[in-house]
């Protein structure tokens, strides 16, 4: 008996190479704890492990009634991303905890990859409460040292923030740097939000966050910046409650990405491996594009207008939109329209996205929201049925968008009359967005009454056979492995910044490391007019790109719902360019990370899931590069020629952004090819067999 319970009161398992090892105890008062090491080094010291509900403390008292081990080792195919074949290899543990008198159980199941580490909590039926009202999660991260902190604040609504390299010590000045967002709330303190990265001083990456966030809210974490310990911030609702829950009830995975090379936490797919697998039959229907939108005109020139009217100002009640008087500054009009559709079918873009098409932009930005969004009811200049026959003859696909407003509630009543209205109308695809302060006003983006709401969306759609792009809505946990209509998300800070204050250069060289973990985002590339002055006065503000290196995030931000973002007027000065958003896929057969270090340079190749083809994306930070490409992920047996889009010497991307070249060069397996990148570049390579 004592043996058995002192056997008990420890236990462990380690990654398939053995190079992490877990171990899970109880302390003196029966509290769960683990710890972490990696390579015969702590990483993760003594962190606690429970959950506090109104009901029930699932805290202490506990003691280890059995475990239950196995290892798995099994690959799935996703309908689209960076892999054909992914592999799931990991050895589990599940943890049964009870109390003395059997009231109260727990299990904690880890699962312990080369790569990393997730941990869920499961509660099973009790003989006690079994519906809880949780507050609190005691999960800690414990890291032993002043790591590198790579984060964006803590914040309930919004997650467009660009990123802090710091430290620990140094967090509370980062923080302070950041100003607040209008209708979104920002948390005091040293908190920060999930995905994050951390560099300890020995060279080891973490990346710490979430998978398969369903029915529950989105973790932030409270960082104590003199212990180096982060802990789990459960978002709540406005009345201070993070979650309602019925048992039997699991958690979210909270998941470690763990290397001493940076390119395993790119390559990494434990996110998706914690994510359940797809739900979705049929996936027939789901199909990666590229797009270009009405879109970024309302973003450059201020003059272009979402709405169809200005009249609402003097008039904030009007109900009937045939008696508005037209502003003349709304490119949402069936003329623009087809402008961007005989573009997209000219040039093999397969979608044309419109924002502003329907009624409801007079008063969008209303915090009374008089009258709402309506989802089938366009404008009087956007003809609906000829532009859906119009699109249809020219072979390309209408993109619909709806702006909730973040009027979720409401986008709830109108869901099935909207996605009806697609369906008739020939759209396959919409993107969402949720701008403002969430209706109900009582929850947050990322509270957990907005997480069902996303999952009721991406549920419905699926009913519709429709693919959503989200914007505003809580950031990705890899819920599109389960429903792989959910394409594409924001969920950061993306590129219509740079019409806004702008992005700088390694912004986009720590989204992989962090932010693109949890599923592809919508980050809008192929910015070719990079000057916002080219756009009118007072707008002199130097998108942080080159226009090679606007190419190369086709590879570095990979995503199967991808757009091309500038206007057709500006890729008609660029023809030689743009024939590299006309050839790239958004859907791959295989990925090679080549260079990596997070905030400084990524270099990825990519083979097409349809063809042969490679393709390699190189980018750096605001400082000058050479990238090193080692071909040697090209089969021998063929000759390959390489169509390299490169920044010209004397590019830069302040002073000469546009400054490109492309050359055509033959080359090698196994060949290392030197590439140049300007300051705030990149280059974008296609190479192509010939046997
Ligand atoms: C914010 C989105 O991120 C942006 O892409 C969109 O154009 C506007 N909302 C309007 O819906
Ligand atoms: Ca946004």
């Amino acid at each position: 008996m004592l043996a058995a319970a002192a056997k008990m009161a420890a236990v462990g398992i380690t990654s398939p190479d053995g190079n992490l090892v877990l171990q899970v105890e109880l302390d003196q008062f029966g509290a769960p704890y683990y710890t972490l090491d990696y390579k015969g080094k702590p990483l993760v010291e003594k962190s606690a492990l429970g959950l506090k509900s109104d009901e029930t403390s699932f805290i202490d008292g506990f003691r280890i009634v059995s475990t239950d081990t196995t290892t798995v080792d099994r690959t799935w195919q996703p309908v689209w991303g960076e892999y054909s074949e992914v592999r799931d290899h990991f050895k589990e543990m599940a943890v049964n905890l009870a109390d003395k008198d059997d009231n109260r159980a727990l299990t904690i199941r880890f699962r312990v990859f080369d790569d990393g580490l997730g941990f869920r909590y499961e509660l099973p039926v009790q003989n006690g409460p079994n519906y809880l009202t949780v507050k609190d999660e005691l999960t800690e991260f414990n890291f032993d040292g002043d790591h590198k902190l790579y984060c964006i604040p803590g914040d309930y609504d919004t997650d467009e923030y660009l990123w802090s390299e710091t430290t620990f010590g140094a967090l509370p000045e980062a923080l302070a740097g950041y100003g607040k967002h209008t209708e979104a709330q920002r948390v005091e303190g040293t908190t920060i939000q999930t995905p994050m990265l951390l560099k300890t001083a020995d060279g080891v990456y973490v990346n710490v966050h979430e998978a398969a966030l369903d029915g529950y809210p989105a973790m932030l974490l409270d960082v104590d910046t003199k212990d180096y310990v982060m802990k789990s911030h459960l978002v709540p609702d406005r009345l201070g409650v993070s979650a309602y829950i019925e048992l039997p009830f699991a958690t979210p995975w909270r998941t470690l990405i763990v290397s001493d090379d940076a390119r395993d936490i790119l390559a990494s797919q434990l996110v998706l491996n914690l994510n359940e697998p797809c739900k979705i039959e049929d996936t027939s229907w789901i199909k990666p594009m590229k797009f270009m939108g009405v879109w970024w005109e309302m973003f450059t020139g201020y003059e272009k207008t979402w709405a169809y009217s200005d009249d609402h100002l003097a008039k904030p009640g009007i109900t009937d939109y045939t008696k508005l008087t037209p502003n003349g500054r709304h490119p949402a009009n069936t003329e623009n329209v087809k402008r961007y559709i005989d573009f997209a079918a000219a040039h093999g873009i397969d979608g044309v996205l419109v924002e502003g098409w329907n009624e409801g932009w007079e008063d969008w930005a209303s915090y009374r929201k008089n009258r709402q969004f309506l989802f089938d009811k366009a404008y009087p200049d956007f003809d609906v049925a000829a532009l859906r026959d119009y699109a249809k003859e020219k072979g390309v696909k209408l993109i619909m968008h709806h702006e909730t407003s973040a009027n979720a509630a409401d986008y709830e009543r109108q869901l099935d009359r909207a996605f009806q209205f697609m369906k008739d109308n020939n759209y396959d695809a919409v993107k969402t967005g949720y701008v403002g302060a969430i209706i109900p006003r009582s929850e947050h983006h990322t509270s957990q009454w907005m997480v069902d709401h996303a999952r009721h969306v991406i549920e419905r759609a699926a009913d519709y056979q429709i693919m959503i792009d989200s914007h505003e809505a809580p950031r990705p946990t890899g819920l599109c492995r389960t429903y792989p209509n959910w394409l594409a998300q924001e969920s950061a800070r993306g590129g219509e910044f740079e019409s806004m204050g702008g992005n700088p250069p390694s912004h986009t060289c720590i989204l992989p490391f962090t932010r693109l973990k949890g599923g592809p985002m919508d980050y809008t590339p192929g910015l070719f007019e990079t000057r916002m002055s080219y756009y009118g006065e007072g707008k002199d503000s130097q998108a942080g790109t080159t226009l090679a290196r606007q190419l190369a995030l086709y590879l570095t931000m990979p995503s199967p719902m991808q757009m091309a973002c500038d206007l057709p007027e500006n890729y008609e000065r660029f023809p030689d360019a743009f024939r590299f958003i006309e050839e790239v896929p958004v859907d791959w057969a295989d990925s090679k990370y080549l260079e990596a270090e997070p905030n400084r340079y990524i270099t990825v190749a990519r083979r097409d899931k349809h063809s042969d083809d490679w393709y390699v994306g190189a980018i750096t930070d605001e400082n000058a590069r050479t990238a090193v490409i080692d071909l040697s992920f090209l089969p021998e047996g063929a000759t390959y020629e390489a169509t390299i889009y490169e920044d010209a010497p004397d590019a830069d991307w302040k002073e000469n952004p546009q400054a490109y070249r492309i050359r055509t060069v033959k080359v090698k397996p196994g060949q290392k090819l030197k590439q140049p990148l300007a300051p705030g570049g990149g280059a974008a390579i296609k190479i192509a067999s010939r046997k």
